[in-house]
């Protein structure tokens, strides 16, 4: 990491970039790491989106900008990426995006309360195009029990990807999920990203899948 980007990464530890107990790996959140308040981390009660692999906040930060009244909290494990974040945050002067360096899974299970969340957002998750990769997908049917025991009843789970055998998996395990109802494709606010413009490039399609909690 940059020099630059290191430090605003430490300034903001405890600020913007949420202090988290850590546990054996440098990106798991400790077994007795208690939930967030997040009333007390934003300063205010709002609806809670959260975004899972937000990267240098792409979509995030245009989105959060957009939406003065709700609170976004991502989970990104990569560090240049959340330095990054953070420190377009300061410039920019966006004010209701926390950031936590960890798992998204342990982060949602750990920290985050049942139904407390208005809406998650997957924008692009790390597609392992591979077919002995394709475990290491983020997004099956655990983790979509996950997902949907953190959405309040009527939040809403949207996705995105470029990759068609992963939004075909997205799909089959979505749309068969007893906790979800599936609603029309569509990108709603969703900003243009690198990731999205490489996919189209390359002459993929881009689906924009909306689940709503039932
Ligand atoms: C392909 S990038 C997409 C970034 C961003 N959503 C966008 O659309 O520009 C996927 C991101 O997810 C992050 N990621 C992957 N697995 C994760 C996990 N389990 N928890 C949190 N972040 C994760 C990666 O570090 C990477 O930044």
């Amino acid at each position: 990491m940059r020099d630059s980007l290191r430090r605003t990464y430490d300034a903001q530890l405890g600020g913007l970039v949420v202090d988290v107990p850590q546990g054996e790996l440098r990106t798991s959140v400790a077994a007795d790491a208690p939930a967030l308040d997040l009333g007390a981390l934003f300063g205010r009660e709002a609806p809670v989106v959260v975004e899972i692999g937000c990267g240098p906040g792409d979509s995030l930060v245009p989105m959060a900008r957009a939406r003065p009244d709700v609170d976004v909290l991502a989970f990104e494990v990569y560090e240049p990426a959340v330095a990054a974040l953070v420190s377009r945050l300061v410039r920019e002067d966006v004010r209701n995006v926390r950031v936590a360096p960890v798992d998204a899974v342990g982060g949602l299970t750990r920290l985050i309360g049942e139904g407390a969340l208005s809406e998650v957002w997957t924008f692009f998750p790390d597609p392992w195009p591979k077919a002995k990769h394709h475990k290491r997908r983020l997004v099956d049917a655990t983790f979509a029990d996950l997902v949907a025991s953190r959405l309040a009843p009527g939040g809403r789970w949207r996705l995105a990807t470029d990759w068609e055998g992963y939004a075909d998996q997205m799909r089959a395990v979505l749309d068969a999920h007893p906790a979800f109802v599936t609603e029309p494709e569509d990108r709603g606010d969703r900003p243009v990203t690198r990731f999205e413009r490489r996919g189209t490039a390359e002459g993929r399609a881009i689906a924009d899948l909306v689940h709503r909690r039932a």
